[in-house]
């Protein structure tokens, strides 16, 4: 039997689902049309236990032929920024709101983001992570339920329901837009000051 969870008592972690079976459920997925012109499903990668999660948007063409998450251009800025909250690759976990390549590096629709979005939803509940950083408007819209543009949502840590979220530029938008670099490298520094200023969880420990 699992633990009953009492929403917003505290930060126990329910009943596990396995990031494994999560896997085995999504399979060979054909339930939205990227199904058919991705080359790999990039599924996520990383610490199963890990305090903080990342989400991207979805693959680009590099994770596309490698099946994992931010392997490309925007993955070397990522691994910078990792550095300046303190965390290496193998203390995080990293998906992304869709799992399939969008053809073109196109904005992922929202009927594929419906489709997709039970085996994020499944994969956040497996790892239950102390904070869930959101790479970008995609994944902040997603986790945090609302239309406010990233502008409007960095430079501050966020909390719903049992999640502490800290929404951000995308990694990949900097290297277009360069100034908002710097905003970046702020919102990192804030989260390695919150992660050396709240103790793991217990589930994490
Ligand atoms: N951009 C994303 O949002 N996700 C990736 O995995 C790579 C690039």
């Amino acid at each position: 039997m699992g633990v009953m969870h009492i929403p917003g008592h505290d930060h126990q972690k329910p009943q596990e689902v396995t990031l494994e079976e999560i896997q085995a459920v999504l399979g060979d997925c054909h339930l939205c049309p990227l199904g058919q012109t991705r080359n790999k499903i990039v599924f996520g990668v990383g610490n199963p236990n890990a305090r903080v999660m990342f989400i991207g948007e979805g693959p680009g063409k590099n994770e596309d032929l490698q099946g994992e998450p931010f392997v490309g251009a925007a993955g070397h800025n990522l691994d910078a920024l990792l550095s300046k909250a303190g965390l290496r690759r193998e203390d995080i976990y990293i998906a992304n709101v869709v799992k399939c390549r969008p053809p073109g590096n196109r904005n992922p629709r929202p009927e594929e983001i419906e489709m997709c979005a039970p085996f994020l939803r499944e994969q956040i509940r497996s790892i239950w992570p102390d904070v869930i950083v959101c790479l970008g408007n995609f994944a902040a819209h997603f986790v945090l339920r609302t239309e406010t543009g990233i502008t409007g949502l960095r430079g501050r840590m966020h909390q719903t329901g049992h999640f502490v979220v800290m929404p951000t530029f995308h990694p990949a938008a900097a290297l277009y837009h360069r100034e908002w670099q710097q905003y970046l490298d702020e919102d990192f520094e804030m989260l390695g000051r919150w992660l050396a200023d709240h103790p793991a969880s217990p589930n994490k420990q």
